[in-house]
């Protein structure tokens, strides 16, 4: 029988992303916990034992990654924990990371390795954080000291994850610790976050010439509200401002923000790859009255699909547009670092899942350098602001943090199969979206394979 298959390239990464301070617990030494303390995070929740990474449970996290085919993970090291005091050092903990890529070397799987996700240690944080331009030096030095160790086991590094989330949900929402809403400590932060990255760069090519450098950007899609005349400039700025600015800035060493321009000479090509880790679509709605939310408003989906209130639609295809956009703009690599959606049940993961990497294969095929997909994320962990709300788990397995109780999801085993084939199957869209196959890749669901059951 004639059927398809969308084939991935030889050597493609697969794998799952996850960041330090969301699945370690205890971490207990960084700004991200004072903020827990100071009861910000949902219902006054506080990230806890996590998923209790830091007492050893990667290891069977790692597993479950390896058997379902993964050859690749991302993670993050905890600069609080290598580094608890200004100068001091802990080599105990380094150890602990020299470990976690010595266990997915021995799984056969690529670590990708992030340098800052959100936290940063409380000396950092106590010190005026990234509005202190002192926090650059001190940034590349911790940088050195972790490369120096796990060098000969990473090729992939990523210095800084959504350099324009952290500035803006930390400095100008408020959403974020250290909870500003000041729009030139935005730019501030924007500012020392390029300065850092370049300088972080430069150490690690210095270590390891032939280390893959590059750093993970936050896209969103932006659909213009009515009036179109007046929302279609106002998604000119935001996307200016969010999306494309740090990215050019890469390229040039120009930071262009909003009425403000600042030059980084060192930052320009300090980037071998470019991360995209993409969610959310917004609509865009002028209004005088909320500036301070960017005028990004929840869009009702047509083509999308419905995420809990709080955050945008989720609207898969939007994986290419940003692919088409960075590598157009860049020519560089690009991996997708994050990709997923908050989904409880699993109600709508493995539907996700195929319409993403139908949209990444599209590009691919457009001959887009796409190298590899970072799925967001193995297991349900503390999701920030969110805390531990219900409706925020984006694992392929669920975790329960009291009773570190694993919960494999459909999607964990839809994912695998695609990672284990390197390909997307027909037979995998008739068995996880039935409903949906018709629709997505029209014919698929009059092929006699329609009628077969789910597998387990
Ligand atoms: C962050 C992750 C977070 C995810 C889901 C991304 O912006 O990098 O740490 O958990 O979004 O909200």
């Amino acid at each position: 029988m004639v059927d398809f298959s969308l084939g991935f390239p030889a050597g493609f990464l697969w794998g799952a992303a996850t960041a330090a301070h969301q699945v370690e617990g205890n971490n207990t030494n960084n700004n991200w916990h004072a903020w827990e303390e100071a009861g910000r995070v949902f219902r006054q929740q506080r990230s806890g034992l996590a998923c209790d990474w830091w007492g050893g449970r990667y290891v069977e996290d790692f597993d479950r990654a390896a058997a379902l085919g993964h050859n690749a993970h991302r993670f993050s090291i905890e600069w609080s924990r290598i580094e608890p005091e200004r100068a001091r050092f802990d080599g105990a903990a380094m150890d602990h990371y020299v470990r976690m890529v010595a266990a997915l070397r021995e799984r056969g799987m690529e670590p990708l390795i992030t340098l800052h996700h959100f936290s940063n240690p409380l000396w950092i944080e106590n010190d005026g954080g990234w509005t202190n331009p002192e926090t650059i030096r001190r940034f590349e030095r911790f940088v050195r000291t972790v490369v120096e160790e796990l060098a000969p086991g990473v090729r992939l590094w990523c210095t800084i994850n959504e350099p324009m989330i952290y500035a803006t949900q930390g400095y100008l929402f408020g959403h974020f610790p250290p909870g500003r809403r000041s729009l030139r400590e935005t730019f501030t932060v924007a500012e020392n976050l390029l300065r850092a990255h370049a300088r972080a760069y430069n150490a690690i090519k210095e270590i390891d010439p032939a280390a893959q450098v590059g750093l993970a950007k936050h896209q969103i899609s932006l659909k213009p509200g009515f009036p179109a005349l007046v929302n279609r400039r106002a998604r000119r700025i935001v996307w200016d401002f969010f999306n494309a600015a740090f990215v050019d800035a890469l390229q040039t060493g120009t930071l262009a923000l909003p009425r403000r321009t600042v030059e980084v000479p060192e930052a320009a090509g300090t980037f071998d790859w470019i991360g995209l880790n993409y969610y959310y679509r917004f609509l865009i709605r002028f209004h005088l009255l909320y500036p301070q939310r960017l005028f990004l408003h929840q869009s009702r989906p047509r083509d999308g699909i419905q995420g809990p209130e709080s955050v945008g639609e989720i609207w898969p295809e939007g994986l290419f547009e940003h692919i088409k956009w960075l590598g157009d703009r860049t020519g560089k690599p690009i991996y997708i670092t994050e990709s997923g959606l908050p989904d409880p049940d699993d109600a709508i993961r493995p539907l996700f899942l195929v319409r993403a990497l139908r949209s990444v294969w599209q590009a691919i095929n457009f001959n887009y350098p796409v190298k590899g997909y970072f799925f967001w994320t193995l297991v349900d962990n503390f999701e920030w602001s969110e805390g531990y709300d219900p409706r925020f788990r984006f694992g392929l397995f669920g975790c329960d943090p009291e009773t570190q109780a694993r919960t494999r999801r459909p999607s964990a085993d839809l994912y695998g199969e695609i990672c284990a084939a390197n390909a997307l199957t027909a037979d995998m869209v008739r068995r996880y979206v039935p409903d949906h196959a018709g629709e997505l890749f029209p014919g698929v669901d009059v092929l006699p394979e329609v009628t077969l059951p789910p597998r387990a």
